[in-house]
């Protein structure tokens, strides 16, 4: 069995949701306190194992790139400014991982922004981190990517992280419909995905998470794959054709995912951020109960 050491990161899209500020800056480099959402991902995915990692980057997104390299003049002025501490910190972030890079030239959907991947990737199996999307693991010590890695591990095949969602949710998502495996607990044995079904049409309330293994074979299927809805290469088309193929699997995990593309989840993934960190706690929980007091 392959180990999984390389990891996909899509992060050309045009985050329209989050216009005016993706105009001029990619929306996987907004800050959460004071660090990019795009590192939060990587951080996960070398906790997880992951050696070498592949951004699929886009025009306008050249902030990603200056964010994972040294910044020599920085590291002057803070050396001059009796800062120094600081320069370990700047100089460390793109250190810990092998990182590459490649753009997507068109915004063709986040299947053919995989595809791109291809050569990179090889013979091999791999792991998708969605670049616009943080994943808070509760009540399970492992990074999320590590809890799909070790279940890809148990079964030897393509495993999805899914998360439970309520019913009337669950026409803004794919959907999984599957069935439990007996040994491994959360884990389902994937029939089909089913994109946006309406409430009483939906096969379960397992809506997919951002993170993927999947093995090689998933890029024939990505070649076999239409175009979709806005020109676009779905993804979820494309696991349809390797679930008929092989077997799949979805991990039904107990993580919190912040889609951050999207505005609520933001500032829902920065306040959550902003109560766990010893410096910003106090002061952003008093502000919190205040502003709470006022509007009772
Ligand atoms: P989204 O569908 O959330 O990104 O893709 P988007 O298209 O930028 O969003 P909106 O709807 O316009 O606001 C999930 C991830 O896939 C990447 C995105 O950058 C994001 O990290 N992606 C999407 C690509 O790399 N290429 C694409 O063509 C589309």
């Amino acid at each position: 069995m392959k180990p999984v050491t390389k990891a996909i990161i899509p992060a050309a899209g045009m985050g329209t949701r989050f216009l005016p500020a993706t105009k001029s800056m990619p929306k996987e480099m907004l800050p959460i306190i004071d660090k990019p959402v795009l590192q939060y991902v990587i951080e996960e995915a070398v906790a997880s194992g992951i050696e070498d990692i592949l951004i699929i980057t886009g025009r306008g997104k050249r902030a990603i790139e200056n964010h994972f390299d040294y910044a020599p003049e920085l590291e002057v002025f803070l050396k001059e400014a009796g800062k120094g501490d600081l320069i370990d910190q700047v100089r460390g972030i793109g250190d810990q991982v092998r990182i590459f890079y490649i753009r997507q030239k068109e915004q063709r959907g986040l299947g053919d922004a995989i595809r791109i991947g291809r050569r990179h990737i090889g013979e091999e199996p791999f792991a998708v981190l969605l670049g616009d999307t943080i994943i808070d693991p509760i009540g399970d010590e492992r990074p999320g990517l590590r809890q799909l890695i070790d279940a890809y591990e148990a079964r030897q095949a393509s495993v999805v992280a899914v998360h439970r969602v309520p019913r009337e949710w669950v026409q803004r998502y794919g959907i999984v419909d599957g069935t439990p495996d007996p040994d491994y607990p959360d884990l389902y044995r994937l029939h089909q995905l089913v994109e946006k079904p309406a409430p009483e049409a939906a096969p379960s309330n397992l809506a997919i998470a951002g993170r993927y293994i999947f093995t090689p074979e998933i890029f024939a299927c990505l070649d076999r794959t239409r175009e979709g809805v806005g020109g676009e290469i779905q993804l979820t088309d494309a696991m349809n054709l390797l679930a008929q193929q092989q077997p799949m699997y979805a991990l039904a995990w107990q993580a919190r995912r912040y889609d951050i593309g999207n505005r609520v989840e933001y500032a829902r993934c920065f306040i959550d951020y902003a109560l766990r960190r010893e410096d910003t706690r106090e002061a952003v929980l008093a502000h919190l109960q205040a502003r709470l007091g006022e509007m009772a």
